[in-house]
């Protein structure tokens, strides 16, 4: 067996050769932003940028985790009866919720684990690191003590994970699109039934391109939190007259119809975003499958502006690339995605103009915001899965 790099770490550290392999995606979403908290749909899609681990069962009941992104950390180790969120575990407090709230399914993890993480998601970047080490760990527990955690349970205890464990009053976009991703499809979800359906991303012509701000995104969860605080608010003013449980049930007339319900203005606006962007990301599933990819790029531009316009989550960042790309030749469109405050945007570039697209964008970013952007190019990949262990990067 050829020995690759987290084996080798793996090796040196527990001093055995690690058993089981297993990868979990980052993510891009294509449109629907803001809209799962909210009841309605989103079109993300996994993408091949991800975290491995090699692990291998203990004979205790020890956990002892170790992360080649956070080496300074060294090997963070608990036992399994001592669950409790620590913040000097950093980065292991999503495994050590994952567990826990495994273990509060009712399944029976019978003793401990040790294991090795890499990731390649670039760091911070809004591409759902987080959610890739909740499912990461999932399928990890799952497999190595055949757990048959059914994949929608192991997708909701991830949510719960980001909710109840770390704090961030997130939806279900991120782990649901790690979990259930398929290589070179998008996923159509409705948040609010968890019916979903795969559609086709063929892009012969073009390619995504992920660009990365590079900007901290500080105060990112405080900010979101009151994002989805001012929805419900809006949701509870519209109930006095509408029998809705969710604002993406809203069609844009009867929005538009109840609006002055929502007694402050900028309260308003955020309901409005998230109304008219689920009805958005419907129509780019059509325009999708009708293959009107000029069509799916315009509603993308528009998806940004309103996120910048009325949901207000965007920033000078943000807004500095997805305005330089609106601008280059080839580009069907782009948007920033995920949460925003920072993070990443995506653009949809022709095949030949990829190079100069990178250089004219990347410059116009210096320029305006006074240090670099990067850039990958995106590949659509499979959502969490064991793996071989020669598989590992
Ligand atoms: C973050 C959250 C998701 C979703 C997006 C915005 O990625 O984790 O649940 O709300 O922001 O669309």
């Amino acid at each position: 067996m050829e020995i690759t790099s987290l084996n080798k770490t793996f090796l040196e550290l527990f001093h055995l050769l690690p058993k089981q392999a297993f990868f979990a995606p980052g993510r891009i979403n294509l449109i629907g932003e803001h809209t799962d908290y909210n009841g309605g749909h989103v079109f993300p899609c996994a993408i091949t940028y991800g975290t491995y681990a090699v692990a291998r069962k203990r004979e205790d009941q020890l956990v002892r985790l170790y992360s080649a992104n956070f080496p300074d950390q060294g090997i963070i180790e608990f036992n399994l009866n001592e669950l409790n969120y620590d913040k000097t575990h950093g980065w292991a407090n999503y495994p050590k919720g994952m567990i826990r709230y495994i273990l509060d399914a009712g399944y029976h993890i019978p003793a401990g684990f040790e294991c090795a993480i890499q990731g390649n998601i670039p760091n911070g970047a809004g591409l759902s690191s987080s959610a890739s080490i909740e499912l990461l760990t999932g399928v990890m527990a799952s497999g190595l003590f055949q757990l048959g955690i059914p994949r929608l349970d192991l997708i909701k205890i991830g949510k719960r994970v980001e909710n109840e464990f770390i704090g961030v009053n997130s939806g279900i976009m991120d782990q649901f699109a790690i979990g259930m991703g398929k290589e070179n499809a998008g996923i159509l979800l409705d948040c609010q039934t968890l019916n979903y359906e795969y559609a086709p991303i063929e892009l012969e012509n073009h390619k995504i391109i992920i660009m990365n701000t590079n900007k901290r995104r500080e105060l990112a969860d405080s900010k979101y939190n009151e994002r989805r605080s001012e929805c419900e608010l809006a949701l509870s003013q519209l109930q006095q007259q509408l029998p809705i449980e969710a604002l993406g049930q809203l069609t844009e007339q009867q929005f538009d119809e109840h609006q002055h319900l929502i007694a402050n203005e900028i309260v308003r606006k955020r309901a409005k975003h998230a109304v008219y962007e689920n009805v958005r990301t419907l129509k780019a599933l059509e325009e999708l499958k009708a293959g009107n990819l000029e069509a799916f790029g315009q509603l993308m531009n528009q998806s940004h502006i309103s996120l910048r316009d009325d949901y207000e989550v965007t920033g000078v960042e943000l807004d500095s690339l997805v305005e330089a790309a609106w601008n280059q030749p080839g580009v069907l469109g782009a948007r920033m995605t995920g949460a925003g405050f920072g993070g990443c945007a995506i653009a949809i570039v022709e095949n030949e103009t990829v190079e100069n697209f990178i250089e004219n964008v990347g410059a116009a970013y210096q320029e305006k915001v006074g240090y670099a952007a990067d850039f990958y190019v995106a590949s659509i990949g499979d959502g969490a899965k064991e793996i071989d262990l020669e598989e590992v990067k």
